[in-house]
């Protein structure tokens, strides 16, 4: 089939070389040249997990082409997706102006049927929007009776892990009120439901509202353990012997059950927050939801805390090692990184930081600017050096067993602040460290 990304980004990146490996012929449209330039000189804009060689591959075959031709993308595909950013507006609902925009250029250019799929996560309605918007630029073209579908497909891969989730989806949320357009959809799926039929197709609107409910649900259970751990710690409980206590029981599970420093990344802050946000503008006021997301607010600055503990509010003069930049392992997207909040914290309290990251230090360097109290060191030992404590951030696997020996040496007083519990706290203690978990009260 012929299919167009529009949006280059995770998800429309992605979403084109994973159906351009099935046979799909794909166009990846971008706004923005440099990321089309790079596309084109055979780089990956991001870190992603197995990306670039299925990028390669398909480029290779032909069946994959990135350019920032609007008409070109639009004309190729009789399938397009729409997998623009929808960043929060300054009240928190999901800013559309992108998701819109990429309508209308599809309105003012095609000349024949096509199946518009919502990619993006957007607001329940935004269909409609889509749908109108196209309609209206069709009309200016006097091509009003021109027949289009507009699709809701909502996805949920995780950086990291995306290429892999899309080429085994745990599920795929077809939004549609149209036969033929379903037709299509689920061919084009096929490829990804061999062994089983992952297709759940539903109605627009519950297909964009699933979406938000997902990732609503999953900010939930880390709030909520973020908040029992802070118990934990005052009442001399470890919260990640309660973890594995609950997780055991199926009703639970295990999965998204980590106390740690925070959610952050380009979905869960603003996923939340839009949600609060049409739920309040209908007069639903999400009362579970808003606390989710003030516990996490807070619990950004849960190693701040513990830091203004243990070396009181004035750092003048310290200086902190962070471990991992990136909101989460395997990634280098640094979009409401908790760990950029503890570096504002620390340092607006007069703190230097030596922060490493395996893969996030460009676009670390690039988010922050030039700074004379951050230095953005190459190795993780080399962040040590001299420093007052460790502050580990995210939980990246080379993190999980480093020399603590060499830790030790390097660190002027051995305090250790584990923003994502990677170590065990009766060994730090024989090994000599002041170690801090979150939620570990036993041992604290
Ligand atoms: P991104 O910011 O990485 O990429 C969006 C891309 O769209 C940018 O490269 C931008 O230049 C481009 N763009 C904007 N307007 C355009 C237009 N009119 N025509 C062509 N290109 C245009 O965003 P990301 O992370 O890929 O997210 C896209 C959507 O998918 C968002 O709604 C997000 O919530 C959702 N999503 C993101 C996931 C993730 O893990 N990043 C997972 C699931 C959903």
């Amino acid at each position: 089939m012929k299919v167009t990304a529009i949006g280059t980004g995770y998800v429309g990146l992605v979403t084109g070389a994973c159906l351009a490996e099935m046979g799909n012929h794909v166009v990846c449209l971008d706004v923005n040249p440099e990321k089309i330039r790079i596309l084109n000189e055979g780089g990956i804009p991001i870190h992603e997990p197995g990306l670039d060689a299925v990028v390669r591959r398909n480029v290779a075959a032909g069946r994959l082409q990135f350019t920032t031709d609007v008409d070109k993308a639009v004309q190729h595909g009789t399938i397009l997706f729409i997998g623009v950013g929808t960043p929060p507006d300054e009240d928190g609902s999901a800013d559309l102006q992108y998701v819109v925009a990429a309508a209308r250029s599809i309105g003012q250019r095609m000349t024949d049927y096509k199946v518009i799929v919502d990619k993006s996560t957007v607001p329940v309605g935004t269909a409609d929007k889509v749908r109108a918007a196209v309609k209206e630029e069709l009309e200016k073209r006097g091509l009003g009776g021109m027949d289009y579908s507009v699709v809701s497909n909502p996805e949920f891969l995780k950086e990291g892990a995306a290429v892999e989730d899309f080429m085994k989806p745990d599920r795929i949320i077809v939004g549609s009120d149209d036969e033929q357009a379903t037709l299509m959809m689920r061919a084009l799926y096929a490829p990804f439901n061999r062994t089983q039929d992952r297709m759940l197709v539903m109605d627009v609107r519950s297909a964009e509202f699933t979406k938000y409910a997902a990732n609503a649900m999953l900010a939930t259970r880390i709030s909520f353990m973020n908040e029992l751990a802070l118990l934990a710690e005052r009442v001399g409980a470890d919260i990640e012997l309660v973890r594995r206590g609950i997780g055991s029981d199926p009703r639970i599970g295990y999965q998204f059950l980590y106390a740690g420093a925070g959610y952050g990344g380009s979905c869960f802050p603003k996923d939340v927050k839009a949600l609060v946000k049409a739920a309040a503008d209908t007069g639903i006021p999400l009362k579970v939801l808003t606390a989710v997301e003030e516990a996490n607010e807070r619990q950004k600055r849960v190693l701040v805390d513990k830091v203004v503990e243990r070396f009181g509010a004035d750092l003048t003069g310290r200086r902190f090692a962070i471990w991992g930049l990136a909101f989460k392992p395997n990634t280098d997207d640094m979009r409401e990184a908790p760990s950029l909040v503890i570096i504002d914290e620390l340092t607006r309290r007069g703190a230097t930081i030596a922060a490493y990251d395996p893969v996030s230090m460009p676009e670390t360097a690039r988010v922050l600017g030039p700074r004379d109290d951050v230095a953005l060191v190459e190795r993780a030992d080399a962040a040590l050096q001299g420093a007052d404590a460790l502050l580990v951030v995210t939980e990246w696997k080379e993190f999980r067993t480093p020399d603590f020996d060499a830790i030790k040496a390097a660190l002027k007083q051995p305090v250790v602040l584990d923003g994502r519990n990677l170590y065990d706290p009766a060994l730090m203690k024989t090994l000599g460290f002041e170690y801090r978990g979150i939620g570990r009260g036993l041992l604290a």
